[in-house]
């Protein structure tokens, strides 16, 4: 099978894999550019995003927003931006590790159409889940990581930094400011 946005769209949206399609409003799939050179990857759609079928459209993907534009010097349109899972866990908890395996195609088939060359991974669930690791977000900051040859960045979620003051966005923003240079260099 030859794989396409249309199709993972038809799919996400019909897909009854896992008890959060009982509680949905609406899929949030992702959107963005595909392909793109860098793909960032949160955790799961909030409040707004379940209602909207967007990700990050409230006051995380405002900050969200001005790090793409600040620190990379683009819109979110010319990136392209998805979830763990594409449905929104009851009551903002984290998704659980069913939840999370049954939406894992959905993922790899993005990444497999996006072929993003960098990878942002925002916040402790995103980074353990795509890095198969246990090991704290903050041990994991501040490396680079291969994924088959794609270059992935963990860093916090934007919450987080929203949560924790200056000193976390700006960390955010050295990580946001290292996809820019990598970006950067593989460019003609
Ligand atoms: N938080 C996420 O992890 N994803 C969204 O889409 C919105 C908030």
């Amino acid at each position: 099978m030859v794989d396409s946005l249309d199709l993972l769209i038809r799919d996400a949206r019909a897909c009854q894999d896992c008890a959060l399609a009982a509680t949905r409003t609406q899929v949030v799939v992702g959107e963005g550019c595909v392909p793109s050179d860098l793909m960032i990857i949160g955790e799961g759609p909030g409040a707004r995003e379940d209602e909207l079928g967007r990700p990050f459209v409230g006051r995380s993907g405002r900050l969200l927003d001005r790090l793409i534009e600040e620190e990379l010097g683009r819109t979110r349109g010319q990136t392209y931006i998805a979830n763990v899972v594409k449905c929104r866990p009851p009551n903002n908890r984290d998704p659980r590790p069913e939840e999370m395996d049954a939406c894992a195609s959905l993922l790899e088939r993005q990444l497999m159409l996006v072929a993003p060359r960098v990878v942002l991974l925002l916040g402790r669930v995103a980074v353990s889940r795509v890095l198969r690791s246990k090991a704290s977000l903050g041990s994991l900051r501040g490396r680079l990581y291969d994924l088959d040859g794609v270059v992935v960045i963990p860093t916090y979620h934007p919450a987080f930094a929203l949560r924790g003051g200056a000193a976390r966005l700006t960390e955010m923003r050295v990580d946001f400011a290292r996809a820019h240079l990598l970006l950067e260099e593989g460019r003609p």
